[in-house]
């Protein structure tokens, strides 16, 4: 699978940032896997599925239709017919979004998904197991972490950036629980995938991150 990067790790890693700008700069598609269990939380909470009614939930996931499109150079979705666009983003969908991602049924529907999106093009795509489940063959895997300090302090800033309000220790305690239940699920939790290379960007910036994916693509197949 030369056509993957596979780029994973913890909540506000800088994973967004770096992939779409790897991408930009190679030409690849841009793949956000989180939107995409997302976008199944959404829809869960438009039809008012409690969070603990696992039959209505494999119900609704069994008629879901999610069709993949292309848009400025990213593979994105609408589930039957709806674009949910920033809905994405609400509180509502934050909150239940790690719950469902741990459901192995919406996992199985979503990393089928995922898989698609590579029949558009070579891909750039950022989650928790691209490099481990979605795509174990990658031949680029990359695990972006940073210290939690500094990915509440980061997470903190998107916030206040979309006027949110937040205080930092709270950001902090909220991607605590968050990161502890996304790596410790029993379906594919959040980990190193085997032959990824870890980036710790705690002390690094944006640019240097994305030369270092870059230079090491580049390196290595000559592509881009
Ligand atoms: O990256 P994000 O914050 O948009 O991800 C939303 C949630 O989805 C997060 O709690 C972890 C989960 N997720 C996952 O389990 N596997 C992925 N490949 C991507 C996201």
């Amino acid at each position: 699978m030369n056509g993957v990067i596979a780029v994973d790790g913890p909540s506000a890693s800088g994973k967004s940032t770096v992939s779409r700008r790897v991408a930009a700069e190679l030409g690849w598609l841009y793949v956000d896997s989180g939107s995409f269990y997302r976008g199944v939380t959404w829809k869960l909470l438009r039809e008012g599925v409690p969070a603990d009614d696992s039959a209505r939930i494999l119900q609704v996931l069994r008629g879901l239709n999610m069709a993949l499109f292309l848009h400025e150079g990213a593979v994105e979705f609408e589930i039957d017919g709806v674009r949910p666009g920033a809905d994405l983003r609400a509180p509502a969908v934050r909150e239940r979004v790690s719950p469902v991602s741990a459901i192995p049924e919406v996992r199985a529907f979503v990393t089928a998904r995922l898989r698609e999106t590579a029949r558009f093009g070579p891909i750039v795509m950022e989650g928790r197991d691209i490099g481990s489940v979605v795509f174990p063959d990658a031949l680029f895997k990359f695990y972006l972490d940073a210290s939690a300090e500094e990915r509440a302090k980061r997470r903190h800033g998107d916030l206040l950036a979309r006027r949110e309000q937040a205080e930092v220790g709270r950001v902090l305690e909220s991607l605590q629980s968050r990161d502890r239940r996304d790596s410790t699920r029993a379906t594919a939790p959040l980990k190193v995938a085997p032959g990824a290379q870890v980036i710790d960007s705690t002390a690094l910036s944006v640019e240097e991150v994305v030369r270092r994916i870059v230079t090491a693509v580049r390196g290595v197949g000559g592509k881009g």
